[in-house]
């Protein structure tokens, strides 16, 4: 079965397809309720998670299929030194599909090549977040009707912060997209992320250190969190952690239509006060990711949506 790695595992057409299929889910949540029953997921979670692990899994339940899988690695037999490679060829035994979130940047392309089902990367590491990236589109996408000709500022620990990495590349594929890489010089965005926008001939960037000077250029503010599980140093990280927070005296200088997003867990980026802003669309964010992961699981395992390809036919 095919696989997600990152996202150019999925073609922007069927990107595209996803965001259809979660609209259409989140509208007809009692037709789709049993399009993947019988099937199961496996979730391997080698990291701590709320949102991934339960959204996946609450995925899984409303399209009526079953899940098993550990929260910690501790609990699985990795603690008596079992490979990746082993761990997932066994899972892949059990369920129909895999979503597996793992410290180890490349971790998910070994689970990937390791598995006669398909595997999700559900994060590997400061690497890529795919299935982040699809609630983030969706969300754009809710707000503005598109996904390009938009000026997208990220803030924050943009060197660790995989979600960061995975819709930049993301968003150079669609096109049109002015990036604004608002960071301390110690957490950048990486060589490799930014070449992904040198390549793209329709997009740009430019980096930033001061979010009130760029706020009000932005149609999207995406805030992350300074990634503390990745820093070598305590001390580097109680430096970096707070030059950001985001709170309604920014919020002031920044455009009436901007939208912000935050993948969550926040720590102190966005004061609680903006939770109020109707500008602020990360609690929405949340629930696309949900949304989405039901799109993407019910596409891999090749069930289709009840209703969805008529639904289509009427539009065309
Ligand atoms: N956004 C996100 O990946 O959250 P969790 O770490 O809680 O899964």
């Amino acid at each position: 079965g095919k696989s997600v790695v990152t996202l150019d595992d999925v073609s922007t057409a069927d990107i595209t397809d996803l965001m259809s299929k979660a609209r259409y889910i989140d509208s007809h949540r009692r037709q789709v309720a049993g399009t993947c029953s019988s099937r199961v997921l496996a979730t391997l979670f080698y990291e701590p998670s709320t949102r991934t692990r339960l959204s996946f899994e609450t995925a899984m339940l409303r399209l009526g299929g079953k899940v098993i899988g550990f929260a910690g690695a501790q609990l699985s037999s990795a603690t008596k030194g079992e490979t990746i490679h082993d761990t997932v060829k066994v899972v892949s035994q059990y369920a129909d599909i895999i979503a597996m979130r793992h410290p180890k940047e490349g971790a998910a392309l070994v689970a990937a090549q390791s598995s006669d089902v398909p595997v999700i990367n559900a994060g590997d590491g400061g690497h890529m977040h795919p299935t982040q990236t699809l609630a983030d589109l969706a969300t754009i996408d809710a707000r503005f009707g598109r996904v390009t000709d938009l000026t997208v500022g990220l803030c924050g620990d943009l060197t660790f912060g995989r979600t960061v990495h995975s819709l930049i590349e993301t968003l150079c594929r669609f096109g049109n997209v002015r990036f604004v890489l608002i960071s301390p010089n110690e957490l950048k965005t990486p060589r490799y992320v930014l070449d992904r926008i040198d390549a793209s001939p329709t997009c740009s960037y430019v980096e930033a250190t001061d979010l009130s000077a760029v706020i009000g250029d932005l149609d999207v503010l995406y805030m992350t969190r300074v990634q503390k599980e990745r820093f070598f140093n305590e001390d580097d990280y109680l430096r970096l952690r707070d030059t950001y927070i985001l709170d309604e005296a920014k919020m002031r200088l920044a455009k009436p239509t901007m939208a912000v997003l935050h993948p969550l867990p926040r720590v102190n980026e966005i004061a609680a006060e903006v939770d109020n802003d109707p500008r602020a669309a990360y609690f929405e964010q949340v629930r696309n990711g949900m949304l989405m992961r039901m799109a993407l699981e019910s596409t891999l395992l090749g069930d289709p949506l009840p209703g969805y390809a008529q639904s289509k036919e009427v539009q065309a």
